[in-house]
């Protein structure tokens, strides 16, 4: 059962969009008493929130729930920290922020939905575009507080009618994911290994990763143009120096069955004679200033304005521009800086630069030291800022100004709908990929996301693991890390390991900065091991393509916490290493540097996969219970359920080279357990 409360006057953000069974009640004092709400200035006093800093303006409500110490709250989507949410306060805000450590608070989604499972398990979503914060046991260990910067939002409260808790998560999961609509269904192609460099520049960097691959055996899929393939870092351009004959090119790689993936960025840049640039100022597309004027913000060209992706017309016309490169026989896009990120706002520099002025020639002390430094640090994706420029967003009653912040979290989103909804229209019969940096529930209806700007640390391998469960819940199925991860140097042990946790995720993509070492799979000593992975990974496909097609259409989860099966084994509930992938397996990757295995707790009598190559291969049987298993650095370890079975094919060089007609059904011995495949 759903109840909508409505909140004064709320934005719509269509992120609900199937409203059968949903109980609506209009949340006047007496239902907000009810529900746990208070114009909450005493708590807000109290908070020490950390590195949320407070516009005191803000008009906040909180919705504060007690916790036993044994409750578990899941979901928030794509963000830091576990599988339990517990212990920490997290800000929805879309932020451009590529340190993922464990102090940060937000990443590039805003996904405001959780599942409190306690005494009562129920679901709690907040529709609420603007800033959410929730506190899940930091300011009070045991007290869950959230707190929506607004009076106007709507909240939905999820229960579940069905006695047994295992089947309650699920129920509440299908319900929330009915009522948000159905999640983007990816290509299949997009199933295949993909590479991706910020760093390649032409054409002839492209052939040269494509011909590696070939070579040395190790399948791929896509080759992803980062933005350096623009002319100057426009939309919806092609340097003519760097790519000749961009439309042949394209179908040469389609020949050698690969798919070029090009990024498409937020900001467009302000140059006389740039067609998206005139069109935009013309016809009124950009955001505006209080004064009427477009704002101008610093990204990658230097200054640009950003399309006003809430109003449905520049959505049209923006996704018009893609045309050029789907007419060019591009069938995939990642949009990028979309939340939106900025360096700085024009305004702002010249106020940062005026200040800077008056501290020539001083003897700069501990504070004044500081404060320089402060003035250039907080010039990047500056909240003033987001205060500063306003939107005409399309609403059910028509055209409505807003200011930036109190949407901020539905910016990217927009600019994903504005892509999806012209390749309905431009190129109908196509499925094209689409995803997404920046995102809010919703989005998961036109395209997946990436995990932004990762690090190769090691427990970044593990932070993806995390981030699977809450990201299904919240709809989004085509997921994956920057594998190897994005910032820094990798070692080639790690790239390994994580190689291992990316075969089993939809989005398998090696994506890395300027400026760190090559991270392709046959840069390293042990080329030959990264190839016999990554057709693992091919004979997996079928696996894991037929397991996402059908929790998309289930509303379901495919990546499931071992807590969701087996709510009463407390090994289990506690497992966050671990997890079940699709109906058939579950996995338990090696996370750790030098490590030769790993403990994996077995909550049922499992067939221990040890796999090496596709056609090497053992199934040792294995008895529930904890136990230690090896697994070397080129090999990987998984389990098959009790009473279901893995089809495994036999590789391909490209994912429509694999032959799904021939599959091996992998099953404990004596099964008969079957297999339902999918393969359309
Ligand atoms: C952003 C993206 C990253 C990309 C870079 C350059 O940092 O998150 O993936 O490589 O911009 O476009």
């Amino acid at each position: 059962m759903i109840k909508e409360y409505i909140f004064g006057k709320p934005f719509e953000t269509y992120a609900v969009v199937d409203r059968t069974g949903i109980i609506t009640e209009v949340a006047n004092e007496d239902v907000a008493k009810r529900i746990g709400f208070k114009k909450d200035e005493a708590d807000r006093a109290l908070s020490p929130y950390g590195g949320i800093t407070w516009d005191d303006s803000e008009y906040v409500m909180t919705y504060a729930v007690d916790m036993g110490k044994d409750d578990i709250v899941y979901g928030l989507g794509e963000n830091i920290r576990g599988i339990n949410k517990r212990g920490w306060i997290y800000e929805s805000k879309c932020s451009d922020d590529p340190i993922h450590d464990e102090f940060k608070s937000s990443l590039y989604g805003a996904h405001n939905f959780i599942m409190m499972s306690g005494e009562e398990v129920y679901g709690l979503f907040i529709d609420y575009p603007g800033r959410v914060i929730w506190d899940i046991g930091y300011s009070h260990i045991n007290k869950m507080q959230v707190l929506v910067c607004s009076e106007n939002f709507k909240l939905y409260v999820i229960n579940s009618e069905v006695a047994d808790k295992k089947e309650q998560y699920r129920d509440i999961i299908k319900q929330f994911r009915k009522m948000i609509g159905q999640s983007y269904v990816a290509p299949r192609w997009a199933f295949g290994f993909q590479q991706s460099r910020w760093g390649y520049q032409n054409q002839g960097d492209i052939e040269a990763v494509v011909e590696n691959y070939r070579k040395n055996n190790i399948p791929i899929d896509a080759v992803y143009m980062d933005i350096d393939y623009m002319e100057r870092f426009k939309d919806f351009t092609i340097d003519s120096e760097k790519f000749p004959a961009f439309e042949k090119f394209v179908s040469k790689m389609k020949k050698q069955h690969i798919h070029l993936v090009p990024i498409i960025d937020a900001g467009v840049k302000i140059e006389e004679g740039y067609d998206t640039y005139e069109e935009g100022v013309k016809k009124n597309y950009f955001c505006k200033e209080e004064d009427g004027n477009n704002f101008v913000a610093g990204v990658w060209p230097g200054r640009v304005h950003f399309p006003d992706f809430l109003n449905a017309q520049a959505r049209d016309w923006f996704g018009n521009g893609y045309k050029v490169l789907l007419d060019a026989g591009i069938d995939g896009f990642w949009n990028d800086m979309n939340e939106p990120a900025l360096f700085y706002s024009e305004k702002h520099l010249k106020e940062a630069f005026d200040e800077i002025e008056t501290y020539k020639d001083k003897n700069l002390d501990i504070d004044t030291f500081f404060r320089l430094g402060n003035i250039v640090r907080g010039l990047g994706n500056n909240l003033g800022d987001y205060k500063s420029f306003y939107h005409r967003a399309t609403q059910p009653e028509g055209e409505v100004l807003v200011r930036h912040d109190h949407v901020h979290n539905i910016y990217g989103y927009n600019m994903t709908r504005a892509a999806s909804d012209a390749f309905k229209r431009l190129v109908p019969d196509k499925n094209i990929l689409m995803f997404s940096r920046a995102s809010y529930i919703g989005m998961h209806r036109y395209g997946g996301i990436w995990t932004g700007d990762n690090y190769s640390w090691w427990s970044h391998i593990l932070l993806l693991l995390k981030m699977l469960p809450s990201l299904n819940m919240c709809g989004f199925m085509y997921i994956g890390a920057d594998m190897g991860g994005f910032g820094g140097n990798v070692t080639e042990d790690l790239l390994m390991r994580w190689t291992e946790l990316s075969m089993f995720v939809p989005l398998m993509r090696n994506h890395a900065a300027a400026g760190t070492r090559n991270q392709e799979l046959y840069r390293f000593t042990d080329t030959e091991a990264f190839a016999r992975l990554v057709n693992i990974r091919y004979a997996l496909i079928p696996y894991i393509y037929s397991e996402y097609m059908k929790a998309v259409a289930n509303n379901d989860m495919m990546y499931i916490p071992l807590s969701f099966e087996y709510p009463c084994d407390k090994y289990a509930v506690n497992a966050e290493d671990q997890m079940l992938v699709g109906e058939s397996i579950m996995i338990a990757p090696v996370y750790t540097q030098n490590a030769t295995g790993r403990y994996v707790y077995l909550p049922e009598n499992m067939t221990m996969v040890r796999i090496r190559a596709v056609n090497d291969y053992e199934l040792t049987e294995c008895k529930a219970g904890h136990h230690y298993v090896d697994v070397a650095l080129d090999e990987v370890v998984f389990f098959i359920r009790e009473g279901h079975a893995l089809p495994l094919a036999g590789s391909g060089q490209y994912v429509d080279d694999i032959d799904a007609g021939e599959v091996t059904l992998l099953r404990a011995e004596g099964s008969n357990a079957d297999y339902e495949l999918i393969w359309d």
